[in-house]
């Protein structure tokens, strides 16, 4: 074991620009050593009974109606947020057929020549649109088995689309539209939620910048020794989650993973780090993980909601309108690129962002 040098292990994987697709294609049977969890760094998959506890699926179709319809959505949204950190919603909106060409995408994206693909690779994060194998390879501890497109598509024009794949390009921007205009829905329920202003998180430019991830995880041929995505907290405010049939989204919920089912048609929602803070701790940013499979490749579209892109001085704190006598501000003021400093720097080590700011 002395003899392993990891890091160049890492340099010349990472140096193929062919990510976790590349080690697949070329047939590995065994997972390299840097994939590798510590023996007891993946807890035992349990059922979701054990817990006693499902994530719940709310319909936001019954907001049409009346009154109290919304008044309804508000308060199941505000008790998932506040228990679990996430939710997954029906009738949101977006053509089914929107949502499969997505993913659809996705998988031409990486699945298209090498050569084609690679010319995307990169490790500089604040590229408009980069592809890359985990984009904490060189600082977290462990590597993860996912492949993953970014692109920033708000505030424009970050990135154009013609700087996009082009395989993808138009199914990004026409699935993002739709994320837009669902993230506004959803921060005014959050707000109304909060007992804010329908429009406070709205105005508080919550939903302007929008960072769209494309993940690829390929089929693993040890699943039991790697994971897919680390245990990890989001970076953002809001994230807007596809996922193909596949499965293997967990959720920390009492010391204990939870499976996040997939459902056709469905979108996954959940609560970030940042939200989490500005609600002083009202809404939950919780931590989630995915898990590999033999069976693949697994395919999702993670939408983050987050100032990035937004060139901004502007720091965030908890909302005065929520502190009160009982409830002093949990954390200090931090500007986004402060925290992206901390999160990015230490990568997906299974340790909280957030927690470096809490006063
Ligand atoms: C993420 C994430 C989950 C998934 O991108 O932050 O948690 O299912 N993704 O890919
Ligand atoms: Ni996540």
């Amino acid at each position: 074991m002395a003899s392993y040098d990891r890091q160049k292990e890492i340099k010349s994987f990472d140096e193929t620009k062919a990510g976790v697709k590349g080690l697949v294609d070329a047939g590995v049977t065994e997972v390299p050593l840097f994939f590798h969890h510590p023996p007891d760094g993946i807890e035992v998959r349990q059922p979701t009974s054990a817990a006693g506890a499902e994530i719940p699926v709310i319909d936001l179709g019954i907001i049409n109606g009346d009154r109290a319809g919304r008044e309804k959505v508000v308060e199941l949204v505000r008790m998932a947020s506040e228990r679990f950190g996430f939710f997954q919603v029906l009738n949101h909106g977006i053509p089914l057929a929107v949502l499969d060409e997505m993913l659809e995408g996705v998988r031409r994206f990486n699945e298209q020549k090498l050569e084609a693909k690679m010319t995307y690779y990169s490790r500089d994060l604040n590229r408009a649109v980069y592809f890359n194998c985990n984009f904490d390879l060189f600082q977290s501890p462990v590597a993860n088995w996912r492949d993953t497109l970014f692109c920033t598509i708000k505030p424009e024009p970050v990135a154009r689309p013609e700087e996009m794949p082009e395989v993808c390009r138009n199914i990004i921007m026409e699935y993002g539209m739709h994320v837009q205009k669902l993230g506004h829905l959803l921060f005014e329920l959050l707000s109304e939620g909060l007992g804010l202003e329908t429009q406070f998180l709205n105005d508080l430019e919550c939903g302007k910048g929008l960072s769209h991830l494309s993940h690829y995880y390929p089929p693993c041929p040890q699943p039991e020794l790697v994971v897919g995505t680390s245990k990890h907290a989001d970076p953002d405010f809001l994230t807007v989650l596809l996922q193909d049939n596949i499965g293997g989204l967990q959720v920390l919920y009492e010391h204990r993973w939870i499976d996040v089912p997939p459902i056709h048609g469905a979108l996954v929602i959940n609560i970030g780090d940042l939200l989490q803070l500005i609600s002083n701790d009202k809404f939950k940013s919780v931590e989630h993980r995915v898990c590999t499979s033999k069976i693949g490749p697994r395919v999702s579209v993670a939408c983050f909601f987050s100032p990035h892109f937004c060139p901004s001085e502007r720091s965030y704190g908890p909302i005065k309108e929520l502190l009160s006598q009982e409830n002093r501000p949990k954390y200090k003021e931090v500007t986004i690129s402060e925290y992206e400093h901390v999160y990015n720097s230490k990568g997906l080590d299974g340790e909280s962002a957030l927690d470096k700011f809490r006063l």
